[in-house]
């Protein structure tokens, strides 16, 4: 009999990833997915674990479900609720403890368990708790990727994270680097060809820490990588995130030279602009060979446009540190960036440090880094008036005759064009410009599915 799966997804791209392989697995057990909690007969909060507040929401989102679910249990029905992702790995017997009516809760490593844990839940009462870092790699057990419902598609290439940045609980929730097999992950990405997924999006906590090994015991880094996707038909676009600035190699700089459907945009955290604040967050690298890798891109690509992640008010932080990232954020002109306060998380070294910075300091500083960003994307995008772009026109508008895609450096772009044109590259003339969004007219038809289209982008945009 069918039944009805609702996912909720927060945080990175990798939890969406992980959100559609979920589907998959569950999809021989009778499960479709559905858009809402109301009714459904199993419900899993794919959850974050970054910052507090991400960690908080699961809470409060629990106490709403356990309402619905106990409708349910009124009716005679039932609802099997579970807590996957970050929170459960780190906070699973807390959950257990503070919501024993959630019925499963496991972490990012074992959801290839989910049809036998499903099983247990059925049979015993109390939580399911499978928090492990099993031996096996769950990609060997996952049924084949197939979820592709837009023509940008992500696909987890690498997973985990070594380098102990002391501010974050990646490496304790997602556990060690490792890689997928380079066959594998070609496979992957030659079925989400076939599906239409026209931009491949790699996805790793440090993605660019990528050695996949080899059927012959050899190794691919992920430049490597790159050209071998960039020969499946239908690819037009490559992106990877995220990148970890020390482990950018001279491969990878060669890819972005050399490999047209290797968008001219990256995201690459640098976090502070203060080296002594930089090696108290342990990043391994400093804001003069940070700008110099920068400089390295800029030299083989030269149209590439930056973005990164900020942390404001880490421990210790002075005015002068702070002072020291707003100069960085100038001299390289980032166009786009995503900006956090500092927020302690148990366990990890910099929730102890000495001089923990003051809230309302955090907050003053967050908001002058974002405006400084906003001036600078706002100045970007205004570049971008009165030129070609290729676009690749993903979605609807919310007027009909409309649709919406996005530029190679993510902008979105609003145009006037007919619905065949959905999942394909097109040039659109750039005519004005907001915060946050592009508009365009459309200048050609169809130059997608050509290998060409890369090509184009980079005359086009230069
Ligand atoms: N692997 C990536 C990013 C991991 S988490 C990297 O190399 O940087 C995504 C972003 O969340 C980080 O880049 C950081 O800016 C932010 N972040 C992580 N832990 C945080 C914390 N404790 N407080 C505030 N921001 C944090
Ligand atoms: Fe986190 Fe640093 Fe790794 S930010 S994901 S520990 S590179």
């Amino acid at each position: 009999m069918a039944k009805s799966l609702f996912i909720k997804t927060y945080g990175c791209q990798m939890n969406v990833y992980d959100t559609d392989r979920m589907a998959d697995i569950l999809a021989p057990l009778g499960y479709a997915m559905t858009h809402t909690a109301e009714d459904a007969d199993m419900v899993i909060l794919n959850t974050c674990h970054i910052r507090e507040k991400a960690a908080e929401k699961v809470f409060s989102e629990l106490g709403r479900l356990r309402a619905l679910k106990d409708a349910k249990a009124a009716r005679g029905e039932t609802m099997i609720l579970a807590v996957a992702g970050c929170v459960a790995q780190a906070a699973g017997q807390e959950i257990v403890r503070r919501a024993p009516y959630v019925d499963m809760v496991f972490g990012p490593q074992t959801y290839h368990r989910l049809p036998e844990m499903v099983g247990q839940a059925a049979r015993q009462t109390g939580t399911v708790l499978d928090t492990d870092f099993p031996v096996e790699s769950k990609f060997d057990f996952l049924p084949e990727a197939t979820r592709v419902e837009a023509s940008s598609a992500f696909l987890t290439i690498q997973e985990g994270c070594d380098k102990f940045c002391t501010f974050c609980v990646v490496p304790y929730t997602r556990g060690a680097e490792f890689s997928r097999p380079p066959r594998e992950v070609v496979a992957e990405a030659r079925r989400l060809a076939e599906n239409g997924a026209r931009e491949i999006t790699l996805l790793g906590q440090n993605v660019n820490a990528y050695h996949g090994e080899l059927d012959d015991g050899g190794q691919w880094g992920l430049g490597r990588l790159i050209r071998e996707i960039a020969t499946i038909d239908g690819v037009s676009r490559i992106r990877y995130t995220t990148s970890y600035p020390a482990e950018v190699d001279d491969q990878l700089i060669a890819a972005h030279r050399d490999v047209p459907q290797l968008m001219a945009f990256l995201h690459l955290p640098v976090q502070s602009g203060s080296d002594r604040i930089l090696a108290a967050m342990n990043r391994r690298h400093t804001a003069g060979q940070y700008r110099e890798l920068v400089a390295r891109l800029r030299e083989a690509r030269p149209d590439i446009a930056l973005s990164s992640d900020f942390i404001v008010g880490f421990p210790g932080e002075t005015e002068e540190d702070f002072e020291l990232t707003m100069s960085l954020i100038r001299d390289v002109g980032f166009i786009q960036a995503f900006s956090f306060k500092y927020s302690p998380r148990p366990g990890t070294p910099a929730a102890a440090m000495p001089a923990q910075v003051p809230e309302d300091t955090k907050t003053h500083r967050l908001a002058q880094l974002q405006g400084l960003l906003e001036q600078q994307q706002i100045k970007f995008n205004e570049t971008c008036v009165g030129r070609d772009m290729a676009v690749l026109l993903d979605r609807p508008g919310r007027h009909s005759g409309q649709l919406v895609g996005r530029t190679p450096y993510m902008q979105a772009v609003h145009v006037t064009a007919p619905d065949h044109l959905l999942g394909t590259v097109n040039v659109l003339r750039i005519y004005s410009a907001q915060t946050n969004s592009l508009a365009g007219t459309l200048l050609h038809d169809q130059l997608d599915n050509t290998r060409q289209t890369g090509s184009v982008e980079r005359t086009l945009t230069a």
